[in-house]
Formats: C-alpha cells, sequence, structure tokens
C-alpha cells in the first residue's frame, strides 16, 4: 500500500531498543506476522516492527521519534477487535501495550480502578470483585481482550443494557499525543463539567488521536444474584418485539441477547461442552438475566417477564438452575462469535437501532439477504438494539462475493440509519467500516472530525487509515 510514511530501518530499530530493551522491540518476519492480524475475518497486515513499552515515558520517547521522524503507529493491544483498529495496514510501528499490565490501585474508598491498559478485561473485573466491586463493561472476548482495547473501541457486551458500555465507566485517562506529550483528559471524579470533555473523546477514537498508558474507571457495588434464563421463540421477530416489551413492563434486564436459529445451531456445534436441547420449531432465543441483591425480589421480576413474554409465541423458558448451567449458556452466547468464523468465510457488521425497531431492522436484513442470495447470522445486544450481523459467504463464488458484499452492506447500513440507528454500537469503525462512514455523517460533520484529528496529531502519523 502507498503512503508517505517513513519505512523502518536500523537505525529507527536501535533507537527502538535503547528507549525499551532489546527483547522488547521484534522485528522477525514470523513474530510480525502474528501482529498483523485481529479477529477481523482473514486481515493481516503486519507492522514492520513492534515495540513493547512498559511505561508512559517509554511510549513517550516512541511516540516523539516516530512523529519527528515521520513513521506511522498502530496500537495494538490483545487483537481481538472486530473492525480492525489494530491492524497496521501502513506497516510502520505496531506500538504493543500487552507489558504495560499492572492493576495500579483498586481505590475501595472511592470505588474506582486505576489500571495500566494491557489488563486483561476479567482479570480487572475479578480484581475489583474480590474487593465487593463491580466493572460492569464484559464484551464476549473479556478473558482474553485488553481494557486499553475496550477504551479504544468503546467497547460494551452483555451487560451494558442495564449498566452501560465502557464509555459510562471511564474517568479521567492518562494519553500520550503523537507529538509524546504526556496530558490527563479530566479528574478522578463522578461528574466534571470542567471544560471540553477530553476524557471521552478519547474513549473510541480508536487509537487515532492519543495513546492511553493509564485509566481511571468507576465502579459499582457488585451485585449478589443473578437469575438467567433462555427464552425459545417460534418467531425470531417475535423474539426481537418481545425485547421492547420487557422495558415498558417496567423491567431491566442486567441482559437481554438475541440469537437466532442459526447462531445457536452453530454453536452447539462447535462446542463439545454445551448441551442444551432445542426443539425444531425454535427459531430464535432470547437469554434474558436479572440481578439484584434479593433473591426474592428477582423472582418477582422473573414473574413479571414471564406475563410479558406469553404476549408472544414462544416455548417454556429453560432456568439456569446453578453456577454451572449459568456459566454454559453464558459460554453458548460468548462463543457465538467464534463458531461462526470457524464455519465459513464472513463479513460482520455491528448495526445498532432504536431498541423498538429490532424487529425491523432483523426483517430488512434478511430481505436484503433475499435479493442479494447471502445467508446472515444475527445475535448479538438485543437489549441496546444492538444486532451483530454476519453474513455468509457459504458456497459463493470469489467474484459473486466480491461484487455483492459492497452492495449488500450499503443497503444494510442505509436501512440502519433510515430506522435512527447507526453502523457500529460497539466494534469500531476501524479499517473495515470506514469506507462507509459517509452514510452516516455529512461532509461538515466528517471535516469536523478531520480537524480534531488535524488537532491531536497533525502529522497523520497516530494509526492512520482508521475511522475517517
Ligand atoms: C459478541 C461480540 C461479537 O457480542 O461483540 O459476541
Ligand atoms: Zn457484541
Amino acid at each position: 500500500m502507498h503512503s508517505n510514511f517513513k519505512k523502518i530501518d536500523d537505525d529507527d530499530v536501535l533507537f527502538f531498543k535503547k528507549v525499551t530493551s532489546p527483547e522488547r522491540v521484534i522485528s522477525e518476519d514470523s513474530a510480525l506476522k502474528e501482529y498483523g492480524s485481529d479477529e477481523t475475518e482473514d486481515l493481516c497486515f503486519p507492522p514492520s516492527v513492534v515495540v513493547q513499552p512498559t511505561t508512559t515515558e517509554e511510549v513517550s520517547a516512541v511516540l516523539k521519534y516516530c512523529n519527528d521522524h515521520q513513521i506511522c503507529v498502530t496500537p495494538i493491544g490483545a487483537r481481538t477487535g472486530l473492525s480492525g483498529g489494530a491492524l497496521a495496514i501502513h506497516g510502520g510501528v505496531g506500538l504493543s501495550l500487552s507489558r504495560m499490565n499492572k492493576i495500579i490501585k483498586v481505590d475501595e474508598k472511592n470505588g474506582q480502578v486505576t489500571t495500566e491498559p494491557g489488563v486483561i478485561t476479567q482479570v480487572l473485573q475479578e480484581a475489583c470483585a474480590e474487593k465487593g466491586w463491580y466493572y460492569a463493561p464484559d464484551p464476549s472476548s473479556k478473558g482474553s481482550c485488553f481494557i486499553g482495547g475496550n477504551i479504544a473501541e468503546n467497547a460494551g457486551g452483555a451487560h451494558a443494557v442495564k449498566y452501560g458500555v465502557t464509555k459510562d465507566f471511564v474517568l479521567n485517562l492518562e494519553v500520550v499525543l503523537a507529538n509524546g506529550d504526556v496530558i490527563w483528559t479530566g479528574a478522578n471524579t463522578l461528574k466534571n463539567s470542567t471544560g471540553y470533555n477530553l476524557t471521552q473523546l478519547m474513549v473510541g477514537s480508536e487509537g487515532t488521536l492519543g495513546v492511553v498508558t493509564k485509566a481511571v474507571l468507576k465502579l459499582i457495588p457488585l451485585p449478589r444474584h443473578q437469575m438467567l434464563m433462555l427464552v425459545p421463540f417460534y418467531k425470531a421477530e417475535q423474539a426481537c418485539q418481545a425485547v421492547s416489551a420487557i422495558f415498558q413492563a417496567g423491567l431491566m434486564p442486567s441482559a437481554l441477547e438475541f440469537m437466532e436459529r442459526d447462531a445457536i445451531d452453530f454453536v452447539l456445534q462447535f462446542l463439545d461442552d454445551v448441551v442444551v436441547p432445542v426443539e425444531d420449531a425454535v427459531q430464535a432465543h432470547l437469554l434474558i438475566e436479572v440481578d439484584g441483591n434479593y433473591p426474592e425480589s428477582l423472582m418477582q421480576d422473573c414473574e413479571k417477564m414471564m406475563e410479558v413474554l406469553a404476549q408472544f409465541d414462544c416455548g417454556d423458558p429453560l432456568f439456569a438452575e446453578d453456577e454451572t448451567q449459568k456459566n454454559q449458556l453464558w459460554k453458548m452466547r460468548r462463543k457465538v462469535a467464534e463458531a461462526v468464523k470457524s464455519h465459513s468465510v464472513y463479513k460482520e457488521e455491528d448495526t445498532v437501532v432504536p431498541r423498538y425497531q429490532l424487529p425491523t431492522l432483523l426483517a430488512a436484513v434478511k430481505s436484503i439477504g433475499s435479493k442479494y442470495g447471502f445467508r446472515s447470522i444475527c445475535y448479538g445486544h438485543a437489549g441496546d438494539g444492538n444486532l451483530h450481523v454476519n453474513i455468509l459467504k457459504d458456497a459463493l463464488s470469489d467474484e459473486q462475493w466480491n461484487e455483492m458484499l459492497p452492495k449488500a452492506i450499503t443497503e444494510i447500513f442505509e436501512q440502519t440509519i433510515a430506522l435512527g440507528g447507526t453502523l457500529s454500537g460497539e466494534h469500531g469503525i476501524g479499517y473495515v467500516q470506514r469506507p462507509y462512514m459517509h452514510l452516516a455523517f455529512s461532509e461538515i460533520e466528517l471535516a469536523l472530525m478531520k480537524s480534531i484529528k488535524g488537532v491531536f496529531d497533525p502529522n497523520g502519523i497516530l494509526n492512520p487509515g482508521k475511522v475517517l
């Protein structure tokens, strides 16, 4: 790919070794190839060199050098992303944050945690839970993704419906700017109306405005009990319709997930250790969780939930009896993406609409599928109106696939936007959704974003080719 960035040479590598250490600079092709992929389809764009800093000062020194020499830098987390945000599409430096993996402090008195970006989200959650605190955002990849990547992509997950996404938990960030300057974006407070909100500008900016080196995150008291039920539906659209009815009845589930039939079949084939009986006539499931501190009140919520569901054409819910069964049902839900990926070449979209429009979005995706001749597997965070649409290549030829895909995706996005929605709910724009940004934003809006990018990164070295 043509670019105006300087190619990495031996002097550059020597400099990176000097400011970090020789074993934290990787330049062997086989290792670089590994850093060229995340979970986005089968894309591979290896960086020319990977640098693994351990301190803010090292990140600063590397960025300053790259900025001075017009070398591009792609921040890389755990490479679990689904929009290609961490792929070094122009080569250059892959700035791996994996060695900055310390939880600096769980502040029990204030209900906050200060962390480095390379901490695995689940590790952070468990460290907080040990002290009675809850960090709620939990992408399906929580066992391997990094908190820094979650911040970069404004990740969501199954519990966002009640507790919010990553942005709702970020209070303050230490950020290294493209020129090496180090800033803090805000304050360690729950409220803050002091100046422009640089914290929220950084969240979801996909490594294009700066590199997060420390994060102060809000915690909430850990809910002590959960009840989880899997509800089969005989019509997928009815499952989607039930979603807004649940909230309209005054219920606030802690998770409300949709899986259509193929998603369940794929995942049950993919996982040997999860067994869930599914009747032939079932077209979709909702996985519904309620949480709180008092089991009696959860029972009441479940009873009310059953009353709402009785208005729809659904079968008997399966209530998880114990922790093992809960974990099995969650594993089934969280592994859908991997199961689909293992099955066929596919393209994933992360559409999101206002909740009540979900049935219309699902119908639109299916009708676009009939028009272009593709099968889609839809699942996701129904309570958030967030539908993951996986378009399968199946037996389509490469020619058919390449011709059809951009047109079909454009139509899906046009319908999504017409329903009041947008391109990505939680996976980000990154590399793969970038060609569709003009569908969501006007020229004026895009120009504003480009101006912001120019202020933070005048030489355009940070994660070029992403978002805008
Ligand atoms: C999930 C990921 C793909 O919801 O976002 O499983
Ligand atoms: Zn998701």
